[in-house]
This record gives structure tokens, sequence and C-alpha cells, in this order.
């Protein structure tokens, strides 16, 4: 599967989490875990999907294996940070898990900072 449908289909997984978060924040009148909502959405889709959305339209790009460690950085990123800030909401024992969490999702956007960067170097100016 292309680089950039894996982005596509991992934001949309973590947004249909975030969702069913949303409304059932909103059924039980209980708004603890927005920012764990707020995460998932913003975080876990809307920068996962732009990731894929940029090597739809660049596909010399994602052949690249930089893009690839990356990816493996945001998701891993999420997989930690969500129920980090979750424990953080509650003081809870595994709230530790945002600092992995936070510094992978950090090195995946510069991992891509620095494809951007190779990739505005190697094609042709339009
Ligand atoms: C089924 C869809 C969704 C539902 C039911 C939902 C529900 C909610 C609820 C109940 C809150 C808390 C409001 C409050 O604190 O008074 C909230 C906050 C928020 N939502 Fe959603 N939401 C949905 C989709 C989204 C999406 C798609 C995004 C972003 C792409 C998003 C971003 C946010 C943000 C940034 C906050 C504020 C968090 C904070 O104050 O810490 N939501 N949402």
């Amino acid at each position: 599967m292309a680089l950039h449908y894996k982005f596509f289909l991992a934001g949309i997984i973590f947004v249909l989490l975030g969702m069913i978060l949303g409304m059932w924040m909103g059924m039980n009148e209980n708004f603890l875990y927005k920012d764990v909502h707020a995460h998932l959405n913003l975080l876990g889709f809307v920068t996962n999907f732009v990731y894929g959305l940029y090597y739809r339209g660049d596909r010399e790009a994602e052949k690249m294996p930089l893009p690839k460690v990356q990816f493996w950085c945001s998701i891993l990123g999420m997989i930690l940070i969500t129920p980090g800030i979750w424990e953080a909401q509650t003081q809870g024992a595994l709230a530790w898990l945002t600092i992995p969490g936070s510094l992978l999702s950090f090195l995946a956007m510069i991992l891509f900072l620095v494809v951007v960067i190779q990739r505005s170097r190697s094609t042709v100016a339009a």
C-alpha cells in the first residue's frame, strides 16, 4: 500500500476514536478527557492527513526511506501520547507516556521538514 494511504487510514482511525470520545463526552456531560479528544482529532487526524496529502502530491518523495520512519514515529507517538494525556487528566501512573509520545510526534514533524527541504532542492522549480 502506498505510504499516503497509510497516513490517510491511520488518520481516519484516530478521528473515529476521537469522535466516539466526543460523542461520549457530550452524552455524559463529562469533559474531563477533552484534551485527549482534541489530540486524537488534531494530531491524530489532521496532522496525519496533511502528511498523506503531501505524499499524495509528491509520489517520488514517498519512495524515500525517511517518510517511512516519519510514519512510524507519528503512529507510535499517537499510540503513546493518547493514553499519556488520558492519564494526565487524573494524575494517573502512566502520564509519563506523554513524554516519549510527544518526542516521537515532534520527531515525525522534524523528519517531515527534512523531507520537504530535500525535495525542494531536488525538484525543478515550477
Ligand atoms: C463526532 C464529532 C465530534 C464530537 C461529538 C465532538 C465533541 C466535542 C465535545 C463534547 C467537546 C468539549 C466541549 C467543552 O469542553 O465544552 C469538544 C471539544 C473539542 N473538539 Fe470536538 N467533537 C467532534 C469532532 C471534532 C473534530 C473533528 C475536531 C478537530 C479536527 C475536534 C476538535 C475539538 C477541540 C480542539 C476541542 C477543544 C478541546 C479543549 O478545550 O481542550 N472535535 N468536542
